[in-house]
């Protein structure tokens, strides 16, 4: 949940670590911090608030020096003070260290360094790391040895960027549990939490895995595993570039991202659909006896990914016969759900980097199910430990609260589902075509909803001061209600609920007086008119009604105050483009109430602990 980067080289260490803090500020925002080696030692420099908080006060100093690490925190173990931000120093000085994810031994080995007379100054799990580093490098003969050993006395998940102001070529990386990734550039090198903060330097990465330990020097870098063997690893070549990391004009990436869906949907479904036909055989080596092997589908994910899988759920039991079932991964890890063989598991996760998503996949994996991925980040940790992957495509997400991303997961599972179902010959080719054909309009339908901002900004304005609002959906429109009440609540601050709409009479209407407004997904579908009657429910406790229905409904404007528009399409496809009033409305309401966009409090972009 926290962002770190690191710097060797030619150029100003502090300007590069502010840039690169920038660019994985969306990780945590609370307190941000950076050490860089100049001729007086390890200067650090820590402040609370935003990485433009850390550059006033870095500003200030003027740190000369090409070596340095630095670090935006989302508090876990101590309050958010500069105290506590990172980096954190042992007692003599000789080595920062900065730290993403959580140790959960420290207590102990806090009580063995103080039995040995170390003082410690903060109230987090890191400083910890830092003392015991300083302690096992003063046992061992080089550095690489130490951090092999401070690995196995580390219970926990954790990526650490370390210096040394011993050695002022380099610096060190360890990572496990918690993601990490090497930039390689032309007599300079790099690390990062994720690929963002690299992209204005270097498109050659190198992505560590479980236990390694990096010397992270201007001529390029030495790996070690977990046994302390040097080992080498791959280095990949990043496709995003670094105009994709900017807000291109945009007040905040969340506008941003919303108005790039058209485009995400086209660049999910590009070289996937050929002459009508699904076609992921660049994705999946997937045979018939494999497919039909599967008789169940588990979807696990997190957040928004789980809503994505929940809209999923629909298409798939309509389309396949497998047995579907749709977890949160925090649930699915600790029940007894039985993940074997003839399960094809699929977890979604945005980053890849959810602690959660990733131990509900071990879980699942070693009990024999086949483990699929869908993720936007190529190297993710989830990515690279499943036996297939399919990308978004989607661009980097920066904005915490997901929309573009939850675009390209329906895309991506609604091509999963359709490709199921002609394999196993549960959807006929003929109505295979005709949905896939369906699938490439719906693009340009996504844009015409985009088109249609100014009027969505309106209605947001009329009900931006409420403070409570009641999301309703039937079918595959449920789950985009509970999408479109959690974006509320995540930029907003509005108490939203969504509920199925059947559901209203079972509970939530009690809550319904006139100043809590209802949102409904009341679109020309199957249950149209049992949605209009839970309207007329609400109605009836004189709540104001916002839908969104299809253009040319002429009777849903005698039953609600106001209309966000939508095209007509298939039943099966409205959650693509229902939820994109939601997200815009969600936006101008947050944008009115003058809230944070990008940040908002209390939230961080991955999840990465437990
Ligand atoms: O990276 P993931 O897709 O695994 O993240 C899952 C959730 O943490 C994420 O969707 C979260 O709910 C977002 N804040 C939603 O806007």
């Amino acid at each position: 949940m926290c962002g770190i980067v690191g710097y060797v080289g030619f150029r100003k260490a502090a300007e590069v670590l502010l840039d690169g803090l920038r660019r994985v500020e969306y990780r945590g925002y609370d307190s941000a911090g950076l050490a860089v080696r100049t001729e007086k030692g390890l200067e650090i420099v820590k402040e609370v608030g935003k990485v433009s908080d850390l550059e006033q006060v870095a500003r200030g100093r003027n740190l000369t020096g090409c070596q340095g690490i630095g670090h935006t925190r989302w508090a876990t173990h101590g309050g958010v003070t500069v105290t506590n931000a990172h980096p954190h120093a042992d007692g003599a000085g000789r080595f920062a260290l900065v730290h993403n994810g959580i140790i959960e031994n420290y207590l102990d080995l806090q009580e063995e360094l103080h039995a040995k007379g170390v003082c410690f100054f903060s109230q987090t799990d890191t400083e910890v790391i830092v003392q015991l580093l300083a302690h096992l490098r003063a046992e061992t003969d080089d550095m690489p040895t130490a951090l092999t050993l401070l690995q196995q006395r580390l219970n926990g998940s954790f990526a650490l960027a370390i210096i040394d102001a011993q050695e002022p070529e380099c610096f060190y990386c360890v990572r496990r549990g918690s993601p990490l990734v090497l930039g390689l550039g032309v007599e300079e090198c790099f690390c990062a939490s994720d690929v963002s903060a690299l992209l204005p330097y270097t498109k050659n990465v190198v992505y560590l895995e479980e236990g390694d330990t990096a010397r992270v020097c201007t001529k390029g870098v030495e790996i070690w595993n977990e046994c302390g063997e040097e080992v080498c690893r791959d280095v990949a070549i990043v496709d995003w570039d670094v105009s994709m990391s900017e807000k291109d004009g945009y007040p905040h990436y969340m506008l941003k991202e919303i108005n790039e869906q058209g485009a995400v949907f086209r660049s999910t479904l590009k070289g996937r659909i050929t002459e009508g036909r699904i076609d992921l055989s660049n994705d999946l080596d997937w045979d018939a006896s494999k497919i039909n092997s599967w008789k169940n589908v588990h979807i696990v994910a997190c957040g928004t990914s789980y809503y994505a899988s929940l809209v999923a759920q629909r298409a798939l039991e309509q389309w396949t016969d497998c047995h579907i079932v749709v977890d949160v991964a925090s649930e699915y890890r600790y029940r007894r759900m039985k993940a074997d063989p003839s399960t094809l598991a699929v977890f979604v996760s945005q980053s890849g980097e959810t602690a959660d998503t990733l131990a509900a996949q071990r879980k699942a994996r070693s009990e024999g199910a086949h483990c699929l991925a869908i993720t936007n980040v190529r190297g993710s940790t989830l990515a690279r430990e499943v036996h297939d992957v399919l990308l978004l495509k989607a661009g980097p997400e920066i904005g915490v609260a997901a929309t573009k991303t939850f675009m390209g997961q329906m895309v991506a599972l609604y091509l999963l589902a359709l490709f199921l179902g002609e394999a196993r010959r549960t959807l006929s080719a003929a109505e295979a075509k005709r949905l896939a054909e369906e699938l490439l309009h719906l693009p340009y339908k996504v844009e015409i909803v985009l088109n249609r901002q100014d009027a969505i900004k309106e209605i947001a304005r009329k009900y931006a001061e409420k403070r409570n609002f009641l999301y309703l959906g039937r079918g595959n429109t449920y789950p985009v209600a509970l999408e479109g009440a959690l974006k509320l609540k995540e930029i907003s601050y509005i108490h939203a609920e969504a509920y199925a709409a059947g559901e209203m009479k079972h509970g939530p209407i009690a809550l319904l007086e006139p100043d809590v407004p209802v949102l409904v997904i009341v679109p020309r579908n199957s249950l149209y008119e049992k949605t209009l009657s839970n309207i007329q429910e609400a109605k009836a406790r004189h709540s104001a009604i916002i839908a969104v229905g299809t253009d040319g409904d002429a009777l849903l404007p005698h039953h609600v105050e106001d209309i966000l528009w939508i095209p007509w399409t298939d039943e099966e496809f409205v959650p693509f483009l229902a939820v994109v009033p939601l997200q815009l409305f969600a936006y101008h309401a947050a944008v009115l109430r003058g809230c944070e966009i990008d940040q908002p409090r209390n939230l961080a972009k991955s999840v990465t602990v437990e």
